[in-house]
């Protein structure tokens, strides 16, 4: 056999040796799927405990007492031990009630009106593993139970915000189901209407990502070349869908790829604020330098081409925070020096309640209290409260309402 006929023969080899082995996982995955997660018809939210329940409605908790016993309809359930626990529905109810009830300039249905904008948020950044999907996953969930109307969009080929709120990419999202639908350049194109799906939440919908998106990266070279006079410029599509659906939505939250392609430029200009996360660790910040000379370059170039490039707010957000550390507090020290008031106040705090409800594709918000340690829990909420709060206050601010 020629030394040719044999790199031939081995190259065959590897195909059919990956071919082989991305078949046995992906059966050993569905097996692990179906024994481990809960299909995402039985995904459900938790109930919430007075203290939280009056907290996402904004009064205090006695008060939330005595008005729900003044709300005809409300059957609010009562645990074992006697206390209240308040399910989302109960909360809108309770919601709707004060605002028909109570003074005009105080809003608890906090919908945006006329004059204020939708929001996009994008969560970003390059280097992978940063935190973005844990954020844009809980932040959008947090802005639903406080009452927002809320579209979560995946925009990750990888998929892990649509797996962590029970949409398996390879399982339950099929060809032409995701952003791809709406923004690619051919026929098949869609409405983004036909891509929004419900979750769990009240208030909170969904377009799930797959593999497919990649085709976006694909595809858009190509298009840029064929380009023709008055066709929409790549980075316009998807805030083009976005348009088609922005009367129904609040805040839309975006989770970007690990990567600054096609996609991710995409969001940068269907954004009215960007959301960097950032781990706080040298080679992290070194990455985080490289991607932010490159959005500014990038940024030039969408503005050149008359794109948007206007912005409500940008923050860092500093992300899996272990505050006895010594050299993550002083990287904390040195990017708030450098960034000063984009840094958000709160950090979020690593945490062993989040990385494990992660395993059972959970957020904090769905997993029950009682599986962790009550302060461990405890802690991780209110770190997670506390950013998604900070955000919001962002939000409001955007709208030209009082904090
Ligand atoms: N605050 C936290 N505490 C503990 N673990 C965390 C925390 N935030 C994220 N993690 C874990 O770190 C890992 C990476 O987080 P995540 O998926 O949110 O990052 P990402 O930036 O979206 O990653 P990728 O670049 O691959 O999209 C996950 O396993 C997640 O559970
Ligand atoms: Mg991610």
């Amino acid at each position: 056999m020629t030394a040719m006929a044999d790199e031939k023969a081995s190259v065959f080899t590897l195909v059919d040796l990956i071919e082989r082995h991305s078949a046995a996982l992906a059966a050993q995955l569905q097996a692990h799927h179906v024994s481990t997660f809960p299909p995402v018809a039985k995904k459900t939210i938790r109930h919430f405990q007075p203290a939280e329940a009056a907290k996402l409605v904004g009064v205090k908790e006695v008060y939330l007492r005595q008005i729900s016993e003044k709300i005809e309809g409300l059957d609010i359930q009562t645990t074992t031990g006697g206390r209240r626990s308040y399910s989302v529905e109960d909360i809108d109810i309770i919601r709707r009630h004060l605002d028909k009830v109570g003074r005009a300039e105080r809003m608890y249905v906090p919908h945006r009106r006329d004059h204020e904008g939708l929001q996009i948020i994008s969560v970003m950044n390059f280097k992978g593993g940063s935190g973005k999907t844990t954020t844009a996953a809980h932040l959008a969930q947090f802005l639903a139970l406080r009452g927002y109307r809320v579209l979560a969009l995946d925009l990750d080929p990888q998929a892990s915000l649509s797996a962590l709120y029970g949409h398996q990419p390879e399982l339950d999202v099929g060809e032409n189901e995701t952003i791809y639908g709406a923004i690619r350049y051919d026929d098949h194109k869609r409405s983004i209407k036909e891509l929004v799906r419900k979750t769990y939440i009240p208030g909170l919908d969904l377009v799930p990502g797959n593999l497919e998106l990649m085709e976006f990266e694909h595809d858009t070279p190509r298009a840029l070349m064929k380009r023709q006079a008055g066709e929409a410029l790549f980075f316009e599509r998807l805030g083009n869908a976005i348009d088609e659906i922005e009367a129904e939505y609040d805040v839309v939250v975006i989770d970007c790829p690990p990567q600054l392609g096609y996609l991710t430029l995409s969001a940068l200009t269907a954004a009215t604020s960007v959301l960097v996360t950032v781990h706080p660790q040298m080679l992290d910040v070194m990455s985080m330098n490289q991607f932010l000379a490159m959005v500014a370059d990038l940024l030039r170039e969408v503005q050149t081409a008359g794109g948007n490039v206007d912005f409500a707010w940008l923050r860092y957000l500093i992300t899996r925070f272990e505050p006895a550390d010594g050299p993550q507090n002083q990287m904390v020290g040195y990017l708030r020096s450098i960034f000063g008031t984009h840094v958000l106040n709160f950090p979020m705090l690593k945490t062993t309640a989040v990385s494990d409800a992660g395993i059972t594709n959970q957020t904090l918000y769905e997993v029950e209290r009682g599986q962790f340690t009550r302060s461990t829990y405890d802690r991780a909420l209110d770190s997670m409260d506390s950013v998604n709060g900070e955000i919001e206050q962002l939000i409001k601010k955007a709208w030209g309402r009082a904090a």
